[in-house]
């Protein structure tokens, strides 16, 4: 146990915000928390190995959508926020959140090596009082299976010298309602000080931090609202596919189920998942189950759903165009909208990358759309976003809605092509036209 007046020391100095925080990782989740920590009082280090970013950052220049540009610069302005890439100033943070990616391996395993390198340095750096929290989505036990033993190494023990522990992150880019500051925050830690300790930290930014028992819960609490999600869309993806099938309009069957005021909740179907979290994260825990002997079903078949929707939006097109006695070969078709969501500016696991692949290995030529995302390279194919205008929209055989961004009037796209794939319920209002729109 730490004695009483080194945790009462800890105690005042995060109280009177005088801890230092150090945010390793200045991504979509890493630059916000640093952003709300230094806003709210604490001296503030963001790591990154990234020199770009970290130029940007102490340039004043943000570059994540969720982070206001006007208070990045005047915390920078005034010294509460600055960044780095080199790792040997952690010895002079209390407390450190390690938010690097957490992907998965080319065979679909986790891959723990940004976490791995990240926590080589802060063992270099480990000292008495450290608060570690690692906020990297994962599989449940890494904090107490990797992390511990790994900065155990150092000579110090958790819970006594240091505290450590799993804080989710939750974030979900372009909320403009839920942000880091107003989403609560679930925290376990590896013994119960080190929940104290690291649900006291973050009490100070966040308004409601609910502690969970262990890191593992903590771990577990993210996996369970991932595969949630993941599962209800894998499984309304395949009511799609089933009312497709018996000819019944999938939006108005979810439209009036939604209107059970209990015991329901709508989730739409799409052209697939996107994003760096609900693609990946369940097959983090069917990984660990696996270790363990247990297949995990549900999580499995969603995958399986969630995967195939590219190739099943890629014949819907194909049979489109065939109606219109056409072939995919040679056609042009306009995809409208490559980021994973609509109101943003990230493409990473977005369906509409496996989408054009698809269509182009078909013989398509494929062009896009997207305000948000000039250009982009993805398994060899570099892109770039054409105009939207009535001569681009009207040259197409087919127009595909992947994205439904709130700037586009899909209605005046619809105007003005011959056929169009809504893959998002885009043109629901439309009331004229309509024998040119094929839904999923
Ligand atoms: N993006 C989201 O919406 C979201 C939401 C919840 C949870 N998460 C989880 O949060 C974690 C981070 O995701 P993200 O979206 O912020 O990723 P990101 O790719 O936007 O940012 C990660 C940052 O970490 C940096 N980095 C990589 N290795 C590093 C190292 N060894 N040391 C220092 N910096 C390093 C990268 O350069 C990058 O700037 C992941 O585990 C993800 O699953 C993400």
């Amino acid at each position: 146990m730490p004695d009483n007046q080194q945790l009462s020391e800890i105690i005042s100095r995060i109280e009177n915000r005088q801890s230092q925080v150090a945010v390793i990782g200045l991504g979509y989740v890493g630059l916000p928390l640093a952003t709300e920590f230094a806003n709210a009082g604490f001296k503030v280090c963001g790591l990154d190995i990234s020199k770009e970013k970290v130029d940007s950052i102490n340039a004043g220049e943000n570059y994540i959508a969720d982070v206001p540009d006007e208070l990045l610069a005047e915390l920078v302005q005034k010294g509460s926020l600055k960044a780095t890439t080199d790792f040997s100033s952690l010895a002079n943070y209390d407390a450190i959140s390690i938010c690097v990616p957490t992907p998965l391996s080319k065979t679909g395993d986790p891959d723990l090596s940004y976490i791995l390198q990240a926590l080589s340095e802060v063992k270099k750096y480990l000292r008495k009082g450290h608060i570690v929290v690692l906020e990297s989505t994962t599989y449940p036990g890494t904090t107490e299976e990797v992390l511990q033993p790994e900065l155990e190494e150092s000579g110090l023990k958790a819970g006594e010298d240091f505290f450590l522990g799993f804080s989710p992150e939750r974030i979900d880019p372009g909320n403009e309602i839920y942000g880091t500051h107003n989403t609560p925050k679930v925290i376990g830690g590896v013994t119960p000080n080190c929940t104290k300790i690291a649900s006291l930290l973050y009490s100070q930014v966040i308004g409601k931090v609910v502690p969970v028992k262990s890191s593992r819960a903590a771990e577990m609490v993210k996996l369970l609202e991932n595969t949630f999600r993941s599962i209800n869309i894998g499984m309304v993806n395949e009511l799609a596919i089933m009312c497709d099938l018996l000819k019944v309009d999938v939006w108005e069957v979810i439209d009036a189920a939604a209107t059970k005021p209990f015991g329901y909740m709508p989730f739409y179907p799409g052209p697939g998942l996107g994003g760096h979290c609900i693609p990946i994260d369940p097959s983090y825990l069917s990984w660990k189950l696996r270790t363990l002997n247990y297949r995990a079903r549900f999580i499995d078949m969603a995958v399986d759903i969630n995967r195939g929707m590219p190739a099943y939006v890629v014949q819907k097109v194909a049979n489109a165009l065939n109606d219109h006695s056409k072939c995919v070969n040679g056609a042009q078709i306009l995809v409208l909208g490559v980021s994973y969501k609509k109101d943003i500016d990230d493409i990473r696991e977005s369906p509409a990358l496996d989408i054009i692949k698809l269509l182009r290995q078909k013989g398509a030529v494929v062009n896009y759309y997207d305000p948000y995302i000039p250009q982009f390279s993805y398994d060899g194919i570099e892109m770039k976003s054409v105009e939207l205008t009535s001569e681009t929209v009207g040259e197409q055989d087919c127009t595909l809605i992947v994205t439904n961004h709130s700037s586009v009037d899909y209605n005046w796209v619809l105007e003005n092509t011959k056929l169009i794939v809504d893959t998002r319920n885009a043109l629901r209002n439309a009331t004229e036209n309509l024998d040119r729109i094929v839904k999923i």
